[in-house]
């Protein structure tokens, strides 16, 4: 049937692209860590603690055992099918084309509204920082409506210009992307290990007792707390490592160095953030953070009394969320420019500028959404929403190569996922997991978002689809 038509490895990895290719391991990592350390670690732990108490670092270790698992998968599927377009890319080989609309328009939600989610993180530490200095934003424009109870904000203004400014600096190229990347990461870096050395002398083992007061699952105040919930919201932490698989027409040697970037970033942060939860929920009780729900490291510098490093640790936040943004939305940029290629999104999206060589168009066009998205949407609606994006994404993936190495078992692999059935297999049964956490307005939504989804595939993009065009002049010459 049409729309299960699959595209073949060699005749993509053939496809002559005008992307440049400036990419090695430790780009690939520092994209990877760039776009992975950011709002979860910063603002979700302060949700976090109060949803599984000192148990935290225990949802946070599900959670990257979740994206450990998943990224394998990831790794594999990137080095055999090393061109742009991540996990859409690999769905249209594994699954064909309506599954890889599918997931193409899951990444948009993870990495747009990704972006969007950080924006506002970003906002939060940054009017804090502000304020350290006497200056002050109207309350008006600080937040979406409705953020705060008995606050009357309308528009997240700075969630909406950071945003703006940073699909500025992406249209206009990957080398200038890659060097502020790289300076933020190391900034980023450095701050978080100045935290951990400074703060890690105040732990106090009884803010560990009781470790997991709401146990694996449970209700409470008519919310879901526990572990498991806490683990589907933090896991926002961790997304980001995937998207760098979707630079993998501007990687040098990708099939070794994307896979080898994508472990490196994960498991870097996995024991940076370990040891962060670990800190937080030592220092102070984890009751705590309800107070500090919108700048949850804050707490534990009020508790230490290093004021002082409270704003290093917020330029360093701050910075830290912004090559979040800026990954998720070249990441983002990416997919769009592949769904375009291929015809399942208008050509608008996919025109390459020749004096930047970046998808210029599509770039602002999906950057002003984000930004309004920003302005607009409260920050846990966002996070729900891109986790469960993103979460169904890795399932398929995962199951991508259960099926590809069933059906394709002699494709050259410069990358082999260990334990395959079980590795795929584990990862889905957390990443269902992880969705079973989330809350049923989430569901909904997701449903709303994946019917839109299939009006377009149906309306626009079956019909226009490259596959379908070259089918049908290959029948026309036939006869
Ligand atoms: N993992 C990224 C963050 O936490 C999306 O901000």
């Amino acid at each position: 049937m049409s729309i299960f038509r699959k595209k073949d490895i060699a005749s993509l990895t053939k496809n002559a692209t005008p992307l440049k290719r400036t990419l090695r391991t430790w780009d690939i990592t520092f994209l990877g860590i760039g776009a992975i350390i950011g709002t979860g670690i910063f603002v979700l732990t302060g949700e976090g603690a109060l949803t599984a108490g000192p148990a935290l670092s225990l949802s946070f270790l599900i959670a990257a055992i979740c994206c450990g698992f998943t990224g394998l998968c990831y790794a594999e599927f990137a080095s055999m099918a090393p061109v742009a377009g991540s996990a859409y890319t690999y769905s249209y080989i594994a699954f064909g084309e309506i599954v890889a609309f599918i997931i193409g328009w899951d990444l948009i939600l993870e990495y747009a509204l990704g972006a969007a989610t950080v924006s506002v993180g970003w906002s939060g530490y940054f009017v804090n920082l502000l304020s350290n200095f006497g200056l002050h934003i109207p309350t008006a424009l600080t937040s979406a409506a409705g953020t705060t109870a008995g606050v009357n904000s309308f528009f997240n203004l700075p969630a909406f210009l950071i945003v703006l400014l940073i699909t500025w600096i992406i249209s206009i190229g990957i080398n200038s992307t890659k060097r502020v990347n790289d300076t933020m990461v190391v900034i980023k870096l450095a701050v978080i290990v100045l935290f951990i050395a400074c703060t890690i002398w105040f732990i106090k083992a009884g803010n560990w007792h009781p470790y997991a007061p709401y146990g694996w699952y449970s209700f409470h105040g008519g919310r879901a707390a526990g572990i498991i919930p806490a683990a589907s919201i933090v896991f926002f932490s961790f997304i980001g490592f995937d998207s760098v698989s979707s630079s993998a027409e501007e990687t040098v040697n990708p099939s070794k160095t994307l896979p080898r970037g994508i472990l490196l970033s994960l498991f870097i942060s996995t024991v940076l953030y370990i040891i962060m939860t670990l800190i937080m929920t030592g220092v102070v009780h984890y009751t705590t953070f309800a107070r500090y729900i919108n700048a949850p490291i804050l707490a534990v510098l009020a508790r230490t009394g290093q004021t002082w490093l409270s704003i290093i640790v917020s330029i360093g936040a701050i910075l830290g969320m912004t090559t979040v943004i800026l990954v998720q939305l070249y990441g983002q940029s990416r997919i769009t420019y592949s769904m375009s290629r291929d015809g399942l999104f208008p050509k608008f999206f996919g025109d390459v500028n020749p004096k930047y060589q970046t998808p210029f168009k599509g770039t602002w066009f999906f950057g002003i959404i984000t930004a309004l998205a920003g302005g607009f949407i409260n920050l846990n609606i966002l996070a729900e929403l891109v986790n469960i994006g993103t979460l169904t994404a890795f399932i398929l993936v995962s199951a991508g190569i259960i099926w590809m190495r069933h059906s394709n078992p002699d494709q050259h692999r410069g990358f082999r996922a260990p334990g395959v059935p079980f590795t795929p297999i584990i990862a889905i049964i957390f990443c269902v997991t992880l969705i079973a956490g989330l809350n049923w307005e989430t569901w909904l939504r997701f449903v709303a978002w994946f019917i839109i989804g299939m009006v377009i595939y149906f309306a626009y993009s079956k019909r226009h689809s490259k596959m379908n065009i070259q089918s049908a002049s290959a029948s026309t010459k036939k006869s």
